[in-house]
């Protein structure tokens, strides 16, 4: 085990988090509804009927979390704006309370020398947009273009990296698709065109920040890739069911937004669902857009094989439980179990994954820089009778994971950065506070924060730029 891996002095070590499971406040300072909102109140949607009202109570005690970060010696802070507070209809007037807040979160950050990276759309649209078709209908795009204008004017050459959307997989299939999340519709020519939409939107928004701020302005978004595997890798079949996810799961974004086109085989796959006219002439020019850094989310792996038709077809994904399948037209794949071990989240833990996901990026766009943007785990953590929490199975993760990307950028593979997710526990969308991936611990009792022995160990690896080993965390502190 290479526990003295080292890494560059200028490689960004920061933790992310997201406004609508953190925040709180979600009726205060002139916020309106988002989607989450109205989802997470709907009986049923979430688990144990959990919503974003107080969540971390970060809107009242930001000041504490950025002292909080500056304690860790996190060099980076990646958040996310709530749309809804800043401009409370999705249109029209804007909100200056809910901008005041970001400005001062971001001052503060850079006084207390945490550099502000900002993700424009962490999934809380809001519920005026919905309700006029959402992310299935094109003015959404038009809506979130003059959002981003509004924000690269208010928070300017302050922000270090400007991340237009997280994870748009997750908003277009399992917020249109399975409706796992919100808005919880199960539509697939919904989804596919909130895919297009979606896309649009990032290119519209990166040209609105670069028409603000210049070429200056560094342009990301952040994509959760996924890693397919074959079960039988000597099956033609099986093969071909990984070629059909990674094209609706990464190629569906990577070629409109890095080669300018959608890929032939994704249009083909799916013709039985839509014919893709949602696709106007100019599009595929405003989402083609060079990236700064493309920010990059790993978790898990996932395994497929053929299915015939005949017999159960198993669904475990990893993305929650729904009578429809987030894998549009994808109808003769089925996921397989993985071995294990599992987080609480169920998902296989294969550091191997997040190697081979940043060499198969790096192959293809040779010269694309990278940021792992979210990496972390969710496990059962307690506070123990000495009052800390030796979460030692989160530390084991973070250190095989930050082993791995070492082992990608020995590789060649030019990664800038990486974000442990989370900074603190908080909510965990249709798990609400039931799964806990913070190097923080939230007491959601008190809303004390209790930094973990991985937030200990996390300090001495940002501290030192190499990897401590797992067993020296529980010293640390
Ligand atoms: C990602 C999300 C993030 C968090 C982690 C566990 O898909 O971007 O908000 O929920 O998963």
């Amino acid at each position: 085990m290479s526990s003295a891996r080292t890494f560059p002095p200028e490689f960004l070590w920061g933790s992310a988090t997201a406004a609508y499971q953190i925040e709180g406040a979600a009726t205060e300072g002139g916020r309106g509804p988002s989607i989450w909102d109205t989802f997470s109140h709907t009986p049923g949607k979430t688990l144990n009927g959990d919503t974003g009202d107080v969540a971390a109570d970060h809107v009242h005690r930001f000041r504490e979390d950025v002292a909080l970060m500056k304690d860790l010696g996190l060099q980076a802070y990646r958040f996310s704006i709530s749309w809804p507070r800043v401009q409370p209809g999705g249109s029209g007037d804007f909100n200056p309370e809910g901008i005041a807040f970001y400005s001062d979160l971001v001052d503060a950050l850079i006084e207390a020398g945490v550099a502000p990276v900002v993700t424009l759309y962490h999934w809380d649209l809001p519920q005026p947009l919905e309700d006029a078709g959402g992310w299935a209908n094109r003015e959404t795009a038009y809506r979130f273009a003059e959002y981003a204008e509004r924000m690269a004017r208010e928070l300017g050459d302050r922000i270090t990296v400007w991340t237009t959307l997280n994870e748009p997989w997750c908003s277009a299939y399992l917020g249109y698709g399975s409706g796992v999340h919100a808005p919880g519709r199960t539509d697939g020519a919904a989804a596919l065109a909130a895919v297009h939409h979606l896309n649009l939107a990032h290119g519209l928004a990166g040209r609105a920040i670069r028409g603000v701020l210049g070429d200056g302005a560094k342009l990301s978004i952040t994509l959760n890739l996924h890693v397919v595997r074959p079960d039988d890798p000597s099956s033609a079949d099986d093969l071909d069911a990984v070629r059909r996810i990674e094209a609706l799961a990464n190629r569906a974004f990577l070629g409109p937004i890095l080669d300018g086109a959608y890929p032939g085989d994704l249009v083909s796959d799916t013709a039985s669902v839509t014919d893709w006219a949602f696709v106007q002439d100019g599009d595929l020019e405003i989402i083609r857009t060079p990236l700064d850094v493309l920010g990059v989310n790993y978790y898990s792996t996932v395994r497929v094989r053929h299915f015939d038709g005949t017999g159960e077809r198993p669904e475990n994904d990893g993305h929650g439980a729904s009578a429809a399948s987030p894998w549009i037209g994808a109808t003769d794949v089925a996921f397989v179990q993985q071995p294990g071990p599992y987080t609480a989240m169920g998902w296989n833990i294969e550091p191997s994954g997040m190697t081979e996901l940043l060499m198969s990026v790096h192959a293809t766009y040779p010269d694309q820089p990278l940021m792992i943007t979210e990496n972390g785990a969710a496990f059962e953590d307690e506070v123990g009778a000495d009052g800390r929490v030796h979460d030692e199975r989160r530390v084991s993760y973070l250190h095989d994971h930050i082993d791995a990307v070492g082992a990608a950028m020995d590789a060649g593979a030019d990664v800038r950065g990486y974000f442990v997710w989370s900074l603190m526990d908080n909510f965990e969308w249709g798990y609400g506070y039931d799964r806990r991936f913070g190097i923080v611990r939230i007491d959601y009792d008190t809303l004390e924060r209790i930094p973990k022995d991985s937030a200990h160990w996390y300090r001495e690896l940002v501290r030192t730029r190499t990897l401590p080993s797992v067993e020296s965390a529980a010293q640390l502190g």
